[in-house]
C-alpha cells in the first residue's frame, strides 16, 4: 500500500535521523569536536577551540550569549584601551541610522569565527574599506583626507577601530620633533620586594633549619638551599605555603595536577595570576582547559621543548626564581620563529646583556619581557604584566607602556609599521618618519599661519 510505503520510509527517515543525531551529540559531547569545526579558528582562538562552551555559552545558534563570553575575556582591556567604538556609541539614538548596514554592537558582526577564507589580519571579518559605512563624509570634513581610499585608514598605524591611545592627533602634536633615543632612556623596576620588606621590617628572614620540608614528600638538600636563598625565604614562605597537603601532588605522583603552581600560587600573586589567564600563554586555564602544550602551537617552536607545557613554574622555578632568566633565556626555551631567534643579534639584547652584567643600570636593558610582558605601575606598586598578548595586536598598543619610555613616537611608531624590522628583532636603524606626522605637522604649520595672517589684519 501507498500510504504504508510511505510511513515506512518516513520512520526510516526519523531512525536515520536519530543514529546520526546521536553520533553527532556523543562526538559533541566525548568525542572528537573537531569534525563539527566549520573551519579553521583563529590564530588568537585556536588554542581554545575544543572547549566549544567558551564562546558557544547556550547554543550554536544565538549570538547574544557569546557576545558575553568575549567580553569574559576581552571587556576588560577594550575598557582599558577607551574603546573608541564602544557598543554604548551604537546604543545613543543619534546613531541608530549608522547600524542600518552593519550592526556594530555585536563583536561576531566583524569577528565571524572558523572562516579562514574571509578572515584577515587581528581576526576582522569585514572588507578592509568598512569604514566607509558610518564615515562617508571625511573627505569633505577633512581636506587632509580627500585623497585617502577607505581601505587605508588603517594602514601603517594610522588609526585603530578600538584603541587610539597612542594615534591621536594631540597626542601626536605633543610628542612631535623628539629624538630618535630619549635622554633617560629605562623602564621601571618592579617593586613588590622592596614595598614588601618596607612593610615588614621587623620578620626575619627565614633559614635552612626554618623549613617546614618534613611535610614534602621528596624534599631534598637541594631544594632546601635553593629555597634559604629565595626571595620566598626572605618574605617568610615557607614549603607548607605552597605545599599545601590538600592541592598538592609530588611530580613523581601519578595523579599530577596541572594547576599545581597556579592554585599555590594564587593566594598570594593575584594579579600576576589573573593576568596571566587573560593572555594566550594562560588562556586555556581560563576556561578550565588543562595547560596549554608547546606541541599544540602554531607558531614555530623548539623542537625539544614539545613535551612542555605553560604555568607559573614554567619561567618561574618555584624555589629559586630569578626574574632575569625569566625575561629571555626562559621564552628562548620554547620559541623559535625568526623574530625570536634575532632578538640576539640586537642592540636592545646588547643592551640587556650590559644590565644583567652590572655594566648598565638598571631599567636600561630590553628583554623580551620589556616588551612583551611591560611593567606597569599601579599607585605605588610597579608590576609585571602577565598578559602578554594586551600589547600584541595593533602593534600599536606596545607605544605607550614600553617604547616611549626611551625612544622618540615618530621613530617608534615607524620601526613598529615595518615588518621586516620587526621580523629581525629590530637589529637595525631606520629613518624616522612616519605618514601620521607629517599629516599633523601640515596641519599645525596651517594653523600657526591662519594664526599669524589674522594677527597681520589685526596690526
Ligand atoms: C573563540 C570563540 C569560539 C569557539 C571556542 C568556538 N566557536 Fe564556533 N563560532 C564562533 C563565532 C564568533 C561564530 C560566528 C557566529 C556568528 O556568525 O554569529 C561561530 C560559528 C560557529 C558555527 C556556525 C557556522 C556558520 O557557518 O554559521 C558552528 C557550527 C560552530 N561555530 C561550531 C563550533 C564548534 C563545534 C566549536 C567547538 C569544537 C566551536 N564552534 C568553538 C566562536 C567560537
Ligand atoms: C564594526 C566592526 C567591529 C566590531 C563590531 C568589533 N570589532 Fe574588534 N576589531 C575590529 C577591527 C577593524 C580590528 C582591527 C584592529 C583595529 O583596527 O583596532 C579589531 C580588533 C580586535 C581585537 C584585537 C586587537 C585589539 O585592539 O585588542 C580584539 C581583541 C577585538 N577586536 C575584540 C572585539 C570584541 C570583543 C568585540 C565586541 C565587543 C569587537 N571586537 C567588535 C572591528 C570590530
Ligand atoms: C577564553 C578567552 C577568550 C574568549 C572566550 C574569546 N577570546 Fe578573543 N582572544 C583571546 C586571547 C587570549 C587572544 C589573543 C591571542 C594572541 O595573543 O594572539 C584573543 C584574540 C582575539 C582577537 C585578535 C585576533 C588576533 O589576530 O590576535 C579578536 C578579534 C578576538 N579575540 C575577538 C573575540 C571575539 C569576538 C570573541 C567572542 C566570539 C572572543 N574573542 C572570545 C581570548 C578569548
Ligand atoms: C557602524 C559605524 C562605524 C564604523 C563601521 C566605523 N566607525 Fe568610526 N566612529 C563611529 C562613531 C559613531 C564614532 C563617534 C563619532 C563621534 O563621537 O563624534 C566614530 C569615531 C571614530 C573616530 C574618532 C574617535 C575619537 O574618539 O576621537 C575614529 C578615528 C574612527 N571612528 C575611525 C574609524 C575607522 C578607522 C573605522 C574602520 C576601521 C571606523 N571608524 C568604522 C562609527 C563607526
Ligand atoms: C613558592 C611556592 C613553593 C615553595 C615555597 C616551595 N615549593 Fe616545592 N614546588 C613548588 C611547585 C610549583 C613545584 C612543581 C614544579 C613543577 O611543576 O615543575 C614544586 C616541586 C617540589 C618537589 C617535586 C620535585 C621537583 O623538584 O619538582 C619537591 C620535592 C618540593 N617541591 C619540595 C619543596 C621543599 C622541601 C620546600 C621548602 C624548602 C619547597 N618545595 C618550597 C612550589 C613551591
Ligand atoms: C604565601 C604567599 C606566597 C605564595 C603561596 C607564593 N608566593 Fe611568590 N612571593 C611572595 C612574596 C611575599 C614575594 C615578595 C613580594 C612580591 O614579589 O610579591 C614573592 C615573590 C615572588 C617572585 C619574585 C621574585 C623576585 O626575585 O622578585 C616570584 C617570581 C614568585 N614569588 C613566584 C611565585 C610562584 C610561581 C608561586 C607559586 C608556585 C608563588 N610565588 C607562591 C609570596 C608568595
Ligand atoms: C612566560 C614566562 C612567565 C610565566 C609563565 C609567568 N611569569 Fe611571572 N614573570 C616573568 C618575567 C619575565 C618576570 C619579570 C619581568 C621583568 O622584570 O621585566 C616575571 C615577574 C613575576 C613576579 C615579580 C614581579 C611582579 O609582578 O611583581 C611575580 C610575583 C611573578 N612573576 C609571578 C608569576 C605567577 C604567579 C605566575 C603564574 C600565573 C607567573 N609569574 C607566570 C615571566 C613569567
Ligand atoms: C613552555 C614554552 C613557552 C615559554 C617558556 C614561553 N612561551 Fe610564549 N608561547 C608559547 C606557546 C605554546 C604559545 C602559543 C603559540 C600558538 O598558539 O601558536 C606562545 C605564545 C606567545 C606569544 C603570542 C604570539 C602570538 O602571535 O599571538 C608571545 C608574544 C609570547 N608567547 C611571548 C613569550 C615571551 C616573551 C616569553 C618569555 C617571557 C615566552 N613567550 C615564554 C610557549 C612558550
Ligand atoms: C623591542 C620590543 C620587542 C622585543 C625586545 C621582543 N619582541 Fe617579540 N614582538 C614585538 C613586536 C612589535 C611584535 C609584532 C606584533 C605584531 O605586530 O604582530 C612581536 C611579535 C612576537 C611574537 C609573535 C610572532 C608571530 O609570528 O606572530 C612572538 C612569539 C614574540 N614576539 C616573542 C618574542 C621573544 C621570545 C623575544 C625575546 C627573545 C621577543 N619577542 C623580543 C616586539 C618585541
Ligand atoms: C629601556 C629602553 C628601551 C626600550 C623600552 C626600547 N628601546 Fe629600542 N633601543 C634602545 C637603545 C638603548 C637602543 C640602541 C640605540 C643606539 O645604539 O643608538 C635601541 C635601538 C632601537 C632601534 C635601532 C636598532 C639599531 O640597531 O640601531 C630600534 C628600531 C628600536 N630600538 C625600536 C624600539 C621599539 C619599536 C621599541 C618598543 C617596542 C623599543 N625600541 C623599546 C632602548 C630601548
Amino acid at each position: 500500500m501507498k500510504e504504508g510505503k510511505g510511513f515506512g520510509f518516513l520512520h526510516y527517515g526519523i531512525l536515520v535521523s536519530v543514529v546520526l543525531g546521536t553520533i553527532f551529540g556523543y562526538n559533541l559531547f566525548y568525542g572528537d569536536r573537531q569534525l563539527f569545526l566549520p573551519g579553521k579558528t583563529t590564530h588568537g582562538h585556536h588554542q581554545v577551540e575544543m572547549q566549544c562552551s567558551a564562546c558557544h555559552v547556550e547554543s550554536f545558534e544565538s549570538s547574544e550569549p557569546m557576545q558575553q563570553a568575549c567580553m569574559n575575556c576581552h571587556g576588560e582591556s577594550l575598557d582599558k584601551a577607551r574603546d573608541t567604538h564602544p557598543k554604548k556609541k551604537f546604543t545613543d539614538p543619534r546613531n541608530a541610522d549608522l547600524l542600518a548596514n552593519l550592526d556594530a554592537t555585536k563583536c561576531a558582526t566583524c569577528h565571524v569565527e572558523h572562516s579562514p577564507e574571509i578572515t584577515g589580519e587581528f581576526g576582522v571579518t569585514m572588507p578592509e574599506d568598512f569604514c566607509f559605512y558610518c564615515h562617508q563624509e571625511i573627505g569633505q570634513e577633512r581636506e587632509s583626507h580627500q585623497d585617502y581610499s577607505f581601505d587605508s585608514c588603517s594602514d601603517a598605524g594610522c588609526h585603530n577601530y578600538h584603541d587610539n591611545r597612542a594615534l591621536y592627533e594631540k597626542f601626536l602634536a605633543k610628542h612631535l620633533d623628539e629624538p630618535n633615543l630619549l635622554d633617560n632612556a629605562e623602564l621601571r623596576i618592579p617593586n613588590a620586594v622592596d614595598l614588601w620588606l618596607k612593610k615588614n621590617r621587623d620578620k626575619p628572614a627565614l633559614q635552612q633549619q626554618d623549613s617546614s620540608s618534613d611535610a614534602v614528600p621528596g624534599a631534598t638538600q637541594g631544594i632546601v638551599e635553593d629555597w634559604a636563598q629565595s626571595v620566598h625565604a626572605t618574605a617568610q614562605v615557607n614549603c607548607a605555603n605552597c605545599h599545601d597537603s590538600n592541592n598538592w601532588v609530588t611530580r613523581e605522583g601519578t595523579n599530577v595536577n596541572h594547576n599545581i603552581s597556579i592554585d599555590s600560587c594564587v593566594s598570594c600573586h593575584e594579579r600576576q595570576v589573573r593576568s596571566f589567564r587573560q593572555g594566550l600563554h594562560g588562556m586555556r586555564l581560563a576556561v578550565g582547559m588543562p595547560p596549554m602544550r608547546v606541541k599544540d602551537a602554531r607558531l614555530p617552536m623548539l623542537e625539544d621543548a614539545q613535551h612542555r607545557s605553560l604555568t607559573c613554574a614554567t619561567c618561574h622555578d618555584p624555589h629559586k626564581p630569578d626574574l632575569r632568566q625569566a625575561a629571555t633565556e626562559a621564552c628562548l626555551g620554547c620559541h623559535s620563529d625568526e623574530h625570536s631567534l634575532n632578538y640576539r643579534n640586537s642592540a636592545h639584547a646588547r643592551s640587556w646583556e650590559l644590565e644583567i652584567s652590572g655594566e648598565a643600570a638598571a631599567g636600561t636593558g630590553v628583554s623580551c619581557a620589556s616588551c612583551h610582558m611591560p611593567r606597569t605601575k599601579k599607585g605605588k606598586a610597579v608590576f609585571v604584566e602577565h598578559n602578554q598578548s594586551l600589547t600584541l595586536e595593533p602593534n600599536s598598543k606596545m607605544l605607550r607602556p614600553v617604547c616611549l619610555n626611551c625612544h622618540g613616537l615618530e621613530f617608534a611608531s615607524a620601526a613598529l609599521a615595518d615588518r621586516d624590522l620587526i621580523n629581525s628583532n629590530f637589529s637595525y636603524s631606520i629613518s624616522s618618519s612616519h605618514p601620521s606626522f607629517a599629516l599633523v605637522r601640515k596641519r599645525l604649520l596651517e594653523k600657526k599661519a591662519r594664526k599669524q595672517k589674522r594677527q597681520q589684519e589685526k596690526n
